[in-house]
């Protein structure tokens, strides 16, 4: 499990971020399901099978440590929950610190979050590269898209799922999630970075992407376009995942 802080510059203020990915399977996360809250417990046992017990822990445990970096304290894990508002996005409940969010995701044996505070906005997704998807993710592909993709160094299903996962974060921002008409979630530019790609949106300027294709997943942040920050320990943690 890996976590850190990512500096968030304004032009007139320094937010905070913190995010954490761990990798581990059922019996590994199993360990560590002493830092559910009571209330996340009493979730966790409704929960009938593995896929959603594995997928659930790595969500609670990544959201946990995103939290904890966020707000610098040592605070016990199982003293806060995360629970679900009315569109399953995650909610912080019973920290000592007001106004803190966190965007979670999960694919196959990774957890990701980023805990944020509530005055700068944030989400996330992972996605596996994978080729039984593509015909799916390309349906919800418009042709400046395609064209977009034709522009970098790579094939149409690594585009693809890169689309996919910018809008995904997105989404998470938005707190709609997919249930959204996926034009709406448009990409504007595209670009390859020497490390990254960074994209912004047709509809909605005031955010950007920075993704990252580490092995078989790429993973996408949102933020505000106007915020500077560094992520090179954030790409290095994922090329050690
Ligand atoms: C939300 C959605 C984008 C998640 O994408 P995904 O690839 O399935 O899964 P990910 O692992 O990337 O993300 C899952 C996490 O997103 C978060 N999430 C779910 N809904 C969200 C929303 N509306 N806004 C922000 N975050 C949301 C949750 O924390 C979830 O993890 P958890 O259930 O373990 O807490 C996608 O599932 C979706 O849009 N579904 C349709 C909407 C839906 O079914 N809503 C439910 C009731 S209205």
């Amino acid at each position: 499990m890996y976590s850190g802080q990512i500096l968030l510059g304004r032009e007139n203020e320094l937010f905070r971020a913190g995010f954490c990915l761990i990798k581990a399977t059922l019996p590994g996360l199993l360990e560590r399901s002493n830092m559910l809250h009571p209330s996340e417990s009493m979730y966790f046992n409704t929960l009938k099978y593995d896929r959603r017990k594995t997928s659930y822990l790595l969500g609670r445990i990544a959201a946990k440590n995103a939290v904890l970096q966020q707000i610098n304290q040592e605070v016990a894990p199982n003293s806060f929950s995360v629970t679900y508002g009315v569109f399953q996005f995650p909610v912080v409940k019973h920290l000592p610190s007001n106004n803190i969010q966190v965007s979670i995701s999960h694919c196959d044996q990774i957890g990701f979050a980023v805990g944020f505070p509530e005055e700068h906005p944030m989400g996330i997704d992972i996605e596996k590269i994978d080729a039984d998807k593509i015909e799916a993710m390309k349906s919800m592909i418009c042709a400046e898209e395609f064209d977009k993709i034709n522009t970098l160094p790579v094939s149409i299903l690594i585009g693809s799922t890169l689309i996919w996962t910018i809008k995904e974060a997105l989404s998470k921002v938005l707190r709609t999630g997919l249930m959204i008409d996926f034009k709406i979630l448009e990409i504007g530019e595209l670009k390859k970075e020497e490390e990254s790609y960074t994209s912004t949106f047709k509809h909605f300027s005031q955010y950007k992407a920075v993704s990252y294709h580490v092995g078989d997943y790429i993973y996408s942040l949102v933020l505000p376009k106007n915020t500077s920050c560094d992520l090179v320990q954030f790409h290095n943690i994922l090329r050690t995942l």
